[in-house]
């Protein structure tokens, strides 16, 4: 589904990634895991077409994407939930979800997807005339999910979804992320805690100063004691 070769990515002329691969199977769940200023939202974005790439390859689907731009990849089939939720705080719940659907224009069948992100998260049809910025954390994450989804991805990026969130939730939003995975959506999930992102995933990549540097199966890596003392320093 998702092959991403050599990355490089700099920020004027400061480099920030300068060797990612990484690969996404169909229906897959997979993490990407590091701490702060590792590389993980820079490899995120540049998969969604917002970063420039100075070297490496994009495939998504069999194609090559890495010269296409972020608004056309959208309708392709990615859709970026971005870092820090990015919602728009002072609009309802359910305009958000249709904002989500910009690229579409089957009316209908944008109405259509609202209730199925409704069927998939019920708190927030209860909501749906609540301004965004009023909710919880968990709350806005389950809707910037769900406006995610509007797009009708057939690959989820994930950025941080359990950022600024009551730990009590986390496990409520990496749920809800498995469930829309069981559906058949693919998802490449971006969090700093190895334990919540691999509790959930396949298969696993640690970042570290913008290379990945291990990889393996979610539960080989958690169990990994080398990744434990060199890189997340648990
Ligand atoms: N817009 C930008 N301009 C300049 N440098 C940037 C920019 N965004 C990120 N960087 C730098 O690139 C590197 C990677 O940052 P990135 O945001 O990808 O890390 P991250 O792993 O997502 O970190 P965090 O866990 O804090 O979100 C860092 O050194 C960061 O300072
Ligand atoms: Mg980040």
């Amino acid at each position: 589904m998702l092959e991403v070769r050599n990355l490089k990515v700099s920020y004027d002329g400061v480099l920030a990634i300068s060797d990612v691969s990484l690969k996404v199977g169909k229906g897959k769940l997979v993490a990407l895991v590091g701490g702060n200023g590792n590389g993980k939202s820079t490899t995120l974005r540049a998969i969604a077409g917002l970063n420039a790439c100075e070297a490496g390859q994009i495939h998504f689907q069999g194609a090559a994407i890495d010269k296409v731009p972020a608004h056309r990849r959208v309708p392709m089939g990615l859709s970026l939930v971005p870092e820090g939720r990015r919602l728009f705080a002072r609009l309802t719940v359910e305009r958000n979800l249709e904002l989500g659907a910009y690229t579409r224009d089957d009316r209908a069948e944008v109405a259509a997807s609202v209730e199925h992100i409704y069927s998939l998260f019920p708190i927030l049809k209860e909501r749906r005339r609540q301004l965004a910025g009023t909710m919880s954390g968990g709350e806005q994450q389950m809707l910037a999910i769900g406006r995610g989804m509007m797009s009708k991805p057939t690959l989820l990026l994930l950025d941080e979804p359990s950022w600024g969130i009551a730990p009590k939730f986390v496990t409520k939003v990496l749920d809800t992320i498995k469930m829309v995975n069981q559906q058949g959506v693919s998802v490449l999930l971006v969090e700093q805690s190895l334990h919540k992102a691999l509790a959930i995933a396949d298969y696993g990549y640690v970042i570290q100063t913008g290379r990945i540097v291990m990889e393996g199966a979610g539960q080989e890596l958690l169990h990994n004691e080398d990744i434990k003392k060199a890189y997340l320093g648990l």
